[in-house]
């Protein structure tokens, strides 16, 4: 072989070896994270992305500056939040009922091809997110697929301190040193965040309706029994859900320099140090921050203002996520912007 031949042979070698490893490794970088592969009942492989439903139940009635500035977080951060029992009336024990009832009906609606988008459940009123669904969904996987997890709670409420229930729920893998001066580390359920498989909140909440049906059930009480039964996790780690009843001292808000997570984000400034809450005793920057206790509603007022995304200061960052942002009443089916929602409420 004369040495041009040689050099020719070489050539197409390696370009016929650059295509074989381009085509080897296209599915792995066409295949995203946030989307989900399955095989469709002709064969066929589909892939659609993943939908992720914030569901807020609230009626018109309760509606007012405090479900506002929970809207408020949903919309900024890029959540297409989905508002349950808007049109029902009566008291609060009657619509804490109706939460749970209105959580199942939207499970129902929903086709069977949708049993692998993700439902993410939180109260309406005292629950804000600072991060974007994509980390939600990130951290949610970490759980492994089909499980249901709820907000960790440091105190066993409303069941009997004799019950399984709360004596006997799984040991929080949190090391205790973490939290060694408050005595004990959360681990029972606090049923104000919930996050789950379409398939698997089915699974739990058509059990959860029948319950609560008895005299006396409590959604959150029940759910204490299914953690003991090995039904759902709590979120040890606060990395999804901070509750912050006789835990808010872990709570800080600090500048944040540097992403906290991986996953794609076109929402959080951090070129511009954003004020974020940051939990000290775990570490983690949780997605969602429940103000639970009774003691603590005033951080609802006094904390709106120090997050960045509450800041003047900030608000060229969040308010085209805010004007571009929608609702969708699940009753009807209509779209509704956060102008018109709460435009003329002052927070
Ligand atoms: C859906 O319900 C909302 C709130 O009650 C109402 O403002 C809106 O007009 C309704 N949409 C339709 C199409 O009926």
């Amino acid at each position: 072989m004369s040495s041009q031949v040689l050099n020719r042979y070489l050539r197409l070698s390696f370009l016929l070896l650059a295509a074989t490893l381009v085509l080897l490794t296209l599915p792995a970088l066409l295949y995203h994270k946030n989307k989900l592969r399955y095989f469709s009942s002709d064969g066929r492989v589909d892939v659609r992305p993943r939908k992720l439903f914030h569901l807020l139940p609230i009626n018109s009635g309760g509606a007012g500056p405090l479900f506002c500035k929970v809207l408020m977080s949903s919309l900024v951060h890029g959540y297409s939040p989905i508002i349950l029992n808007w049109e029902a009336e009566g008291d609060g024990s009657y619509m804490q009922r109706l939460k749970v009832a209105g959580v199942y009906e939207f499970l129902l609606g929903l086709p069977g091809s949708e049993e692998l988008d993700v439902v993410f459940m939180t109260d309406a009123w005292d629950v804000w997110l600072q991060l974007p669904p994509a980390v939600l969904l990130e951290r949610y996987d970490e759980y492994g697929s089909n499980m249901v997890v709820i907000g960790a709670d440091m105190v066993c409420w409303p069941n009997d301190w004799e019950e399984p229930a709360c004596r006997e729920v799984p040991e929080s893998p949190v090391p205790e040193i973490a939290y060694e001066e408050l005595g004990n580390t959360p681990r029972w359920a606090n049923s104000g965040t919930i996050i789950g498989t379409v398939k698997s909140m089915k699974a739990v909440y058509s059990d959860l309706i029948v319950r609560l049906s008895e005299k006396a059930a409590t959604d959150q009480g029940i759910f204490n029994e299914f953690l003991h039964q090995g039904r759902i996790t709590v979120d040890y780690w606060s990395r999804l859900f901070w509750v912050t009843a006789s835990n808010v001292d872990s709570g800080t808000i600090v500048n944040t320099r540097h992403p906290v997570s991986a996953a794609k984000d076109d929402t959080i400034p951090y070129h511009l140090l954003p004020p974020m809450l940051y939990h000290s005793r775990t570490g983690e920057y949780p997605v969602a921050l429940h103000f639970n206790d009774h003691v603590h509603k005033h951080l609802l007022d006094e904390w709106w203002g120090r997050l960045w995304w509450t800041k003047p200061g900030f608000k060229s960052v969040w308010e085209k996520h805010l004007e571009s942002g929608t609702a969708q009443f699940a009753h009807n089916g209509s779209m509704v912007r956060w102008e018109d929602l709460c435009g003329d409420t002052s927070l």
